[in-house]
C-alpha cells in the first residue's frame, strides 16, 4: 500500500531530508586520506543529535542481522551497506556515504559517492554517470508517469555509459517508515509491478551503478554488498516528493 503524504507531512519530511543533506555535506568535507570510517560515523551521529533529530539506520533489522552503525560507508568495490570500522580511507579511494535520520516521526534518506584525495578519471566518470542516472530518474517522477519510467531512465543513463545497474537493491517509498511501498528499481523488465505516480508520494531514488558486472556478493558481516568482479561501484540517492509541479528534491540544500 502506497501512503500519500499531506502538504503538512511533506513539510516535516523536507526538514528531515534537509538534516540528512547538511550532515552528508559535513561528512563529505571530513573525507580525507587517513580518516577512519568510524570517525565519519561518529561525526554523522553527533551532528544529527545537535540538529534535534536521531539517526535512522542504527538498530535497523530487516532480516536476521541488525545494522550496527549510523552511517553506511562503502569503499571502492563495496556497493552499499559498508559498516564503519577502524579502516582508514586512502588517497584514490571512492567512498559511498549513505545516511538517514528520523525527525518528528518522518524519515529522510540520501547518499552520495565522493573521492578521497585524488581519484582516477575512471572513478570520476563512474560517479558522474551514477549521479546523472539519479537525476534522470528524478526527472521522471511526475504525476501520471509510472515507477517504471523512473527505472528505465536510470538504467538508460547507466547502460549507455557502458556500466551496469545493481538489481538486488532498489529505491523505495519513504515516510513514517524508512522503507515503504512502492519499490523503485533501477532497471525495468516487462511484468514488474509498475504503479502510477501520484501527488503526495515520497520516494527515495537510489541508483547503484557498477563499472563491470551487475552481480554482487554479501560479505560475512551480513551487510556489505560488494561487486562480484571486484570492480568499482557508485551510489547516489535523494528523497523526493511528487508535487503537482513535478518532483521536489527534499534532500538537496
Ligand atoms: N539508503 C539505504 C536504504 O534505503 C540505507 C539502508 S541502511 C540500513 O536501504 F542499515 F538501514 F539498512
Ligand atoms: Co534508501
Amino acid at each position: 500500500m502506497i501512503v500519500i503524504k499531506s502538504p503538512e507531512e511533506i513539510a516535516v519530511m523536507r526538514k528531515a531530508s534537509r538534516i540528512v543533506a547538511e550532515v552528508l555535506d559535513e561528512v563529505a568535507m571530513a573525507v580525507r586520506p587517513g580518516i577512519t570510517t568510524d570517525e565519519l560515523d561518529r561525526l554523522a551521529e553527533r551532528l544529527t543529535i545537535e540538529k534535534g533529530a536521531r539517526t535512522a539506520f542504527k538498530g535497523y533489522k530487516p532480516r536476521d542481522v541488525v545494522y550496527p552503525k549510523n552511517l553506511c560507508v562503502s569503499i571502492n568495490n563495496e556497493i552499499v551497506h559498508g559498516i564503519p570500522s577502524g579502516r582508514k580511507l586512502r588517497n584514490g579511494d571512492i567512498v559511498g556515504l549513505d545516511f538517514g535520520v528520523v525527525y518528528k516521526g518522518f524519515y529522510g534518506d540520501a547518499a552520495r559517492t565522493v573521492p578521497v584525495g585524488q581519484a582516477s578519471e575512471r572513478a570520476h566518470r563512474l560517479m558522474r554517470v551514477t549521479r546523472e542516472a539519479l537525476y534522470a530518474g528524478i526527472a521522471q517522477a511526475r504525476v501520471g508517469n509510472r515507477v517504471g519510467d523512473i527505472a528505465r531512465a536510470v538504467q538508460k543513463v547507466a547502460e549507455e555509459a557502458g556500466f551496469s545497474v545493481v538489481e538486488e537493491f532498489a529505491g523505495h517509498g519513504i515516510g513514517r517508515r524508512l522503507h515503504e511501498d512502492p519499490q523503485v528499481p533501477n532497471y525495468f523488465k516487462p511484468g514488474m509491478p509498475n504503479p502510477r505516480l501520484q501527488e503526495g508520494m515520497a520516494l527515495a531514488i537510489e541508483p547503484m551503478v557498477n563499472e563491470g558486472t551487475a552481480d554482487l556478493e554479501i560479505l560475512d558481516d551480513g551487510w556489505t554488498a560488494v561487486t562480484a568482479d571486484g570492480k568499482l561501484s557508485a551510489h547516489f540517492e535523494h528523497s523526493i516528493a511528487i508535487t503537482a509541479n513535478g518532483p521536489e528534491i527534499l534532500s538537496e540544500l
